[in-house]
């Protein structure tokens, strides 16, 4: 007699049924019951196995052979799906992506435009042998004027222009004071440069703004001329904004240099023609220089005979404007990210060296 449930076909989808629940088991437990409901003691197979008696003799090394050639399929699968499941290779979604494309990295942020542009500015100048000063964005009246040779009248220290504190303590309009308070503690030669913050009691507008950031160079020597000054200028506006960049100089007043001068660069966007950016005169104002006046050595407590020196200072803002095409200094201020953003991606690159 043969019952049904030893036809070839029926055990072979039995077979197929019992691989499918074997490989996708998605836990060590699921498998261990899968196992025993199929291979253990009275698992379908076993019990499949284990009834073969009741078949005609003829038939049973055929069916035997077929029921055994199943089993030990299971038991392959049942072994590979618990190697891959106890490695906890587990397989059941595959990876959407491009597993080959590099990592994007954390959300890290960037360095403001201006931190940036004064870094450059501080390389190309350590470059050039100066080396870094720095003094109180809170300061004496003393430093800030008096000792800058400012007269008492002068418009500067007027309120119109100066956040005063109190009648001595004011809050910075340039980063010259750090040149007087430098030269108290250093004797010649000396050569620095001094970031930072400054403040002017101004109507912000496209141009304006009533907190803004300078750097100042000073650089004291015996024998310090006006041809030193024009050569590192110079040399810093090439390095800065390009070699094909020219320099002036124009004559202007400054109560602690002199002679003093204003200096313009060649405009870089119509390379001297005239146009929209330069307000059509081929030149750009990027800073006051000149030569130390004595008046300021003499607060410092030099001999203006044995010293000559000279001074610059400029706008990081307004370079930053010129360099990068920006047309309104409020948007330093304004921390929109989706303009600072424009200026991350060589400065992460930068925080990653
Ligand atoms: N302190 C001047 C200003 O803020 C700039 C300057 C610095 C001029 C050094 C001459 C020398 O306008």
């Amino acid at each position: 007699m043969k019952s049904d449930r030893f036809e070839p076909a029926r055990i072979r989808e039995l077979g197929e049924r019992a691989g499918a629940l074997l490989s996708s088991a998605p836990d060590l437990d699921a498998l261990e019951e899968a196992r025993v409901r199929l291979l253990g003691r009275k698992g379908e197979i076993t019990e499949l196995l284990r009834s073969i008696g009741q078949l005609d003799p003829v038939d049973r090394p055929v069916i035997g052979n077929l029921i055994n050639e199943i089993k030990d399929k299971l038991n392959k699968l049942l072994e590979e799906r618990r190697a891959v499941l106890s490695a906890g290779l587990y397989d059941e979604e595959p990876y959407p992506g491009d597993p080959t494309l590099p990592g994007r990295g954390s959300w890290a942020g960037g360095l403001h435009v201006l931190h940036r542009v004064v870094d450059d500015i501080k390389q190309i100048l350590y470059g050039m042998g100066y080396s870094l000063a720095e003094g109180p964005d809170v300061e004496l009246d003393y430093y800030n004027f008096e000792a800058l040779n400012f007269p008492p009248d002068h418009p500067s220290r007027d309120l119109q222009d100066t956040f005063y504190i109190n009648r001595d303590i004011l809050l910075r309009t340039q980063t010259s004071p750090v040149q007087v308070r430098y030269m108290e503690k250093h004797t010649p030669p000396l050569k620095i440069l001094a970031p930072g913050r400054v403040y002017r009691n101004e109507s912000p507008d496209p141009s304006h703004a009533a907190e803004f950031l300078q750097i100042e160079g000073l650089y004291v020597d015996s024998d310090v001329s006006l041809a030193d000054l024009k050569n590192d200028v110079t040399h810093f506006v090439h390095e800065f904004f390009g070699s094909d960049a020219r320099v002036r100089f124009r004559p202007h007043f400054f109560p602690f240099t002199e002679p003093s001068a204003e200096v313009d660069m060649s405009c870089f966007s119509c390379k001297g023609q005239g146009c929209a950016v330069c307000g059509k005169t081929g030149w750009l104002e990027i800073m006051g220089a000149g030569m130390v006046h004595p008046h300021v050595f003499r607060y410092a407590g030099y001999d203006p005979d044995s010293y000559t020196g000279f001074a610059f200072g400029m706008g990081v803002d307004r370079i930053a404007m010129l360099k990068h095409g920006i047309d309104d200094i409020r948007r330093f201020l304004a921390n929109d990210l989706r303009f600072l953003r424009q200026f991350w991606m060589e400065s992460r690159a930068e925080v990653y060296e």
